[in-house]
């Protein structure tokens, strides 16, 4: 039997901190990558998603454990693996060709080869005619094509790729998504395995044959979640959409730590700022446009909006839970996720919120998983009001609900009627 393309074993990394201390990053990884396999790593932001890719392509050592290539320990770079990376890092001085060459030349490859090989690579992702481009001349999904031909020129038997979609607008994700799942069903490449980390459940749950939900201090693989479906997947079939549920309630559901004050700890996970969708998107819009084009020191913000910080905080909150808007040192920033809100149309924001909301709110999760869970799809209030009265007043946990069903409504995971008190899942078209 052919031994598995990667295996970790009981990887473990510290990080030294700026105070001196160290950090555990990673703990006891165990990770194999077998022939024929697409997997899909998935984290929160600061997991350590990129740094265990860097250790499994040989450019990081790990701390602990073992690194395997093809059954072989890893000491550095592997012929056999190449990365492509979400901020594509191509040379700007360089053309397409050049870039695409770059690695094949660092082998001593010679010219004339490389050309043919660098074209190859480059018609395979379907950039043809575009070999004397500059990157700056190109689209973001071009440039990230030529991050992906300049992987595969090397003709790699594992492929890993670090959030290689994320930079880019959902329809070029999407394309470059499917062409990439083209490329790996037409073996037109001895690509064996392909890893892919994400931060997007559908993309996850499209492309991969196994999830994995990595955890956070340390990140360690948490939950392994099979996909046994064929590659061809559509979004909206009710197996996938069962699975991106599952994933969702995998990732929003983390098993609450021995440690700490479990009390506390729920209270925090359902308490929800009092902010309504419309003071969000004024807010978001405001920090958008001139003059502060995505960032915006708070108090300037405040005095803009001709709000006090007492309104605000909650809108804040709000937004930062939902990973809309970064905030460091009194600053506010939109999030790239913030940015593509911002830019997108009603239809796709309704989308993006839902998504946020299953992800990091998780009353709304809560919500929308046990309606999945009933045939009828539908649930009186009750049983959440006395789950939220556990931790809160009864005034507050009327108050929470409110606002869980708000941006529920508006994020179109449930619909809610106030005559009869019932959560409802909403109608499909
Ligand atoms: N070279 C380094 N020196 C010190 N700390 C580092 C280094 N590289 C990463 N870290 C820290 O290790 C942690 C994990 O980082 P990593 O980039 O692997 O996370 P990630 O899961 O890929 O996050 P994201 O989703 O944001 O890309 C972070 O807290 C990061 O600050
Ligand atoms: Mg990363």
């Amino acid at each position: 039997m052919n031994p598995p393309l990667i295996n970790l074993n009981g990887v473990s990394k510290n990080f030294r901190t700026a105070d001196g201390s160290d950090r555990v990053v990673l703990e006891g990884v165990d990770f194999t990558l077998k022939e024929g396999e697409i997997v899909a790593l998935l984290g929160k932001s600061g997991s350590g998603k990129s740094t265990l890719l860097r250790i499994m392509a040989g450019l990081l050592p790990a701390d602990k454990g073992v690194t395997e290539y093809r059954g072989q320990q890893l000491f550095g770079p592997a012929r056999g693996i190449a990365m492509v990376f979400q901020s594509f890092a191509l040379f700007p001085w360089l053309t397409v060709q050049q870039n695409v060459e770059l690695g094949l030349e660092a082998q001593g490859i010679p010219k004339t080869i490389r050309a043919q090989q660098a074209e190859a690579a480059i018609e395979m992702i379907g950039l043809s005619g575009f070999e004397g481009a500059l990157p700056r001349e190109l689209s973001g999904g071009m440039k990230q094509r030529v991050g992906i031909a300049r992987a595969i020129v090397m003709k790699p038997d594992v492929l890993l790729m670090d959030e290689a979609f994320s930079a880019l607008d959902v329809l070029t994700a999407e394309t470059l998504r499917k062409d990439m799942l083209e490329l790996w069903e037409s073996k037109k490449t001895p690509m064996k395995g392909m890893l892919i980390v994400s931060h997007n459940i559908e993309e996850a749950v499209m492309m991969a044959d196994r999830i994995l939900i990595f955890s956070s201090d340390p990140g360690r693989v948490r939950v392994e979640i099979k996909v046994p479906l064929s590659r061809e997947r559509s979004e909206d079939s009710p197996k996938v959409r069962a699975l991106i549920d599952e994933v969702y309630t995998q990732m929003t559901f983390a098993p609450v730590p021995i440690t700490g004050d479990q009390y506390a700890q729920a209270h925090q996970a359902y308490r929800l700022p009092e902010a309504d969708i419309s003071q969000m998107e004024g807010l978001l819009e405001l920090l958008a446009d001139d003059p502060f084009n995505g960032r915006a020191d708070l108090p300037k913000l405040a005095e803009e909006a001709g709000l006090s910080d007492d309104d605000l905080f909650p809108v804040y909150e709000a937004l930062r839970l939902l990973g809309l808007v970064h905030i460091e040192h009194g600053d506010i920033y939109l999030t790239r996720l913030g940015q593509q809100y911002c830019q997108a149309d009603q239809a796709f924001r309704k989308r993006l919120f839902g998504q946020q909301l299953l992800t990091n709110v998780p009353l709304a999760a809560r919500i929308h998983h046990s309606l999945m869970q009933e045939k009828s799809g539908e649930i009186r209030k009750e049983p959440f009001l006395n789950l939220l009265e556990e931790f809160l007043s009864a005034e507050e946990a009327t108050q929470m609900l409110e606002v869980a069903v708000e941006w529920g409504r508006y994020g179109e995971m449930y619909e809610y009627n106030y005559h009869t008190g019932m959560l409802k899942l909403p109608e499909v078209e």
